[in-house]
């Protein structure tokens, strides 16, 4: 039984349960790597202003790459005794080089000691989930380009709306992911500030130069209020909500896919490696994967929520309940890293259908609109327009037609100002082409979308 660090004050061990209960080591020497780099910078710091002296700095450097090596091969023992990843790398380094060892907390707390290492932990899963979101967009982009003509219908109510095209479908998520590895570069400015050298709370008696350490670990900046900077957790909750957007994006995805899978669409199929059959029924293939992003997402909500929870009723400065945001935390960048090198590969694999979409555009009289604009371009008030054409569709669906497949009589009845060219302007195409401006559907507005995608990303 190993003595606990701070264990001169207590006339009894912790029991079992609460040592269990109260420890943290389990999840929390994920961190292990970016411990030791914050306890380097700290001890260098020391150092630096006079407080450590370079024998131990110098042996502290050397247990340090010792331990590293430890954990790095997995020879590292873990002990639940000493409670937490911070305890853990300090006795052994204590073991190893002794006194020196235990002057490192000289002017630290964990308080602060964890704030920083959270920090540079989500720095680096931030850098790596940004270029994720990227590899996403790229084999969004790619889908795109190969259908930026791929007719299909546009949907609103889930009911047959307008002709679009699957490039333009699938430029409208490369647009929204943009927005998310924004947010995720954004939460980046806010989570690169330095909090050590607070200490537990109050800030420390030592000469010390937090510019510097701040400076040796990457930070940006320095937290400037010590009890905000032990007890602030605004970044994570950031970093969480981000998080939580880029699978809403992909959850709206999945359904889309879901859905075009089933036999009733039929406008795409998932690779197979993405989906899984039935036990029972032999003729199944589910897409799995995209119910289970689906899935997830409520896994992630419900990990913003609970961060949001764990900060609402806290006093300053920090409270044991803050050991609480780690397992939310790292859920979230697992969840997140996953999914979004998963849905990278899936999507390569999409094989599109154009037939079923053409078939299905071609039944929702998708160009109901363009005959209105048609007839607003020769003088008819728009919703004169409108009614007009809602006379003609009630009229095709009778005779089961689409509305580009009656007869010029047949349309003239509904207006005498329609033409011959109408049949031009009835076609998939026509529709399509005629929405030609940024934003628009026409596939070469899709086609200068992603050439700006592909500078911006470029790929
Ligand atoms: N394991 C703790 C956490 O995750 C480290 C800080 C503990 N500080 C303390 N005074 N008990 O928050």
């Amino acid at each position: 039984q190993s003595k606990k660090m701070w264990s001169g004050r207590f006339n009894e061990p912790v029991t079992e349960l609460v040592k269990r209960y109260t420890a943290s080591v389990d999840f929390d020497k994920r961190m292990a790597e970016v411990d030791i780099q914050g306890s380097l910078a700290h001890a260098a710091m020391l150092n630096k202003v006079g407080v450590l002296s370079i024998e131990d700095l110098k042996s502290i450097q050397g247990g340090m790459a010792d331990i590293l090596n430890e954990i790095r091969e997995g020879s590292f023992e873990w002990s639940l005794d000493l409670e937490d990843v911070h305890m853990n790398i300090e006795r052994r380094l204590t073991q190893m080089i002794g006194d020196a060892g235990k002057r490192l907390h000289t002017g630290r707390s964990r308080n602060d000691q964890v704030a920083t290492d959270i920090r540079l932990y989500l720095r680096g899963a931030i850098d790596l989930l940004v270029g994720l979101v990227h590899e996403l967009q790229i084999s969004l982009i790619d889908l795109a380009e190969k259908n930026a003509s791929t007719v299909m219908p546009g949907f609103t109510h889930l009911q047959v709306a307008q002709p679009v095209t699957f490039g333009h479908h699938m430029m409208a998520y490369v647009e929204m992911l943009g927005r998310d590895a924004e947010r995720l570069a954004d939460a980046r400015k806010r989570v690169n500030r330095l909090p050590l050298g607070s200490a537990a709370l109050a800030g420390t008696t030592y000469p010390i130069d937090r510019e510097y350490t701040a400076q040796l670990l990457g930070f940006d900046e320095v937290c400037q209020n010590s009890l905000d900077a032990v007890s602030d957790r605004d970044f994570a909750i950031e970093f969480t909500a981000a998080a939580a957007l880029v699978m809403t994006h992909l959850s709206r995805l999945s359904e889309e896919l879901i859905l075009w899978m089933s036999p009733r669409y039929g406008f795409i199929d998932i690779a197979d490696r993405f989906c899984t059959g039935s036990s029972i029924m032999p003729q199944k293939k589910n897409p799995d994967v995209p119910e289970l992003v689906r899935g997830k997402t409520g896994r992630v909500n419900g990990s913003l929520i609970s961060l949001l929870t764990l900060m609402k009723g806290q006093p300053l400065a920090y409270n044991k309940d803050n050991q609480e945001d780690k397992e939310p935390l790292f859920d979230t960048v697992d969840t997140l890293t996953d999914t979004l090198r998963i849905y990278a590969d899936m999507m390569r694999g999409i094989t599109v259908k154009p037939e079923a979409m053409v078939r299905a555009v071609k039944q929702g009289f998708s160009t109901a609109t363009d005959l209105a604009d048609y007839l607003v371009k020769r003088g008819i008030p728009f919703r004169d327009a409108h009614e007009a054409v809602a006379l003609a569709v009630h009229y095709a669906e009778q005779k089961h037609k689409d509305l580009g497949d009656l007869q010029l009589v047949e349309l003239q009845s509904f207006s005498p100002l329609i033409g011959e060219d109408i049949f031009e302007v009835l076609t998939l195409e026509g529709s399509l082409n005629a929405r030609n401006h940024v934003g628009g559907t026409a596939p070469f507005q899709v086609l200068v979308q992603i050439a700006k995608w592909r500078e911006k990303l470029g790929c």
